[in-house]
């Protein structure tokens, strides 16, 4: 079969097609009916890009600054686990795939490999850090100072996810994602996940100066609370629709709380396909956009270098939509692009 894509539409269709139905079902599928799964993909249709003519798009500036580092565009990869199911390199392809493209990836806290394991060879990764769960302290504590010696650029706290979702192609295929990997025992705390509250957060705060970024903001008051608490920038995201089923968008999220903080560093995922689906979230208020699954259809086609080459096409694209849209730099983006 075919590994050799050229499109992200055909990374999707050889990815499936290289890959068992249980572990595709696990990797695509969203909770119960997964209506906030296919949400976050409907609604980019709402908005149309609007193209000014004679813009002088010879030359088109895309790069940004992120954690101090310049990236090449915008778009960073969500952390997502157990990927040694994947392909073997798991986790460690992703976060080369990313650093080979210039960017950055957040390691699961759940990962198939540990933080050691990814930096082993590559001491120079662009690695975001995330947990789930911000107890035992001492553990929280151990993980800081090691983390703090590799380089990590940021911590993520994911707080969508306090109680386990349910995702009927996963029980029904009775597919058990923790056999594959995890070479690095032991697992983290996640029996404290639910126990998360913001005063764990408050108490971060306090332990380190590595920026902390709050994942599955969805709505003002709690990015108000993220800010009051010491975050350094939010993570608009609804874990792709595979936590609370029947939300908003997190597009529709974007909007609003953009709205709100005119000023604050956003990240943004959920259903992001398109170089054209890129550009909306950023027209909407996002400074970075990160991707989920098309990350994991590259992994599993060629590893790192699958990785990158998605990350390559949703530039080609990105910039194609820019140059078509008569954008011709990065900070000229706003909602003046689209119309309804
Ligand atoms: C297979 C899979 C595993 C995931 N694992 C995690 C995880 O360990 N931690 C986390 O914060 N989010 C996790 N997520 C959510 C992603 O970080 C991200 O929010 C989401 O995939 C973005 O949506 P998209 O897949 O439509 O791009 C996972 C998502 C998928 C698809």
């Amino acid at each position: 079969m075919s590994k050799n894509f050229k499109t992200l539409r055909q990374a999707f269709v050889y990815a499936k097609k290289n890959i068992s139905k249980k572990k595709w079902n696990w990797m695509s599928c969203g909770s119960e009916r997964e209506y906030t799964t296919n949400e976050n993909l409907n609604y980019f249709k709402k908005f149309k890009i609007k193209q000014k003519i004679l813009q002088d798009v010879s030359r088109i500036k895309t790069e940004k600054l992120f954690l101090g580092k310049k990236i090449k565009f915008p778009m960073l990869i969500a952390p997502m686990g157990y990927m040694a199911q994947f392909h073997k390199h798991g986790e460690k392809g992703l976060a080369l795939g990313a650093f080979k493209s210039n960017t950055f990836m957040c390691l699961s806290a759940v990962s198939s490999f540990k933080i050691n394991e990814i930096t082993k060879n590559e001491k120079k990764l662009n690695l975001i850090y995330q947990f789930y769960s911000l107890k035992p302290r001492g553990w929280v504590k151990g993980e800081l100072r090691k983390i703090s010696k590799m380089g990590v650029k940021a911590i993520c706290i994911t707080t969508d996810s306090p109680v386990r979702s349910i995702k009927y192609d996963i029980i029904e295929d009775k597919h058990d994602a923790r056999k594959y990997g995890w070479m690095g025992l032991p697992r983290p705390p996640l029996q404290h996940m639910s126990k998360l509250t913001w005063s764990d957060i408050s108490w971060l705060r306090k332990q380190t100066k590595i920026p902390i970024i709050i994942k599955g903001v969805m709505n003002v008051e709690d990015a108000k609370k993220s800010f009051k608490h010491g975050a350094n920038m939010i993570w608009v995201s609804n874990h792709g629709g595979r936590t609370l089923e029947s939300g908003i968008s997190s597009l529709e999220a974007l909007i609003k709380i953009r709205k709100k903080f005119k000023k604050k560093l956003i990240i943004f995922d959920g259903g992001i396909r398109t170089g054209s689906d890129m550009f909306k979230a950023l027209c909407l208020g996002a400074d970075y956009v990160c991707i989920g699954r098309p990350a994991i259809w590259g992994l599993i086609l060629n590893g790192s270098n699958g990785v990158s080459q998605i990350l390559n096409l949703f530039y080609q694209e990105f910039r194609s939509i820019m140059g078509l849209s008569g954008c011709n730099d990065i900070k000229k983006i706003s909602k003046n692009y689209l119309t309804k």
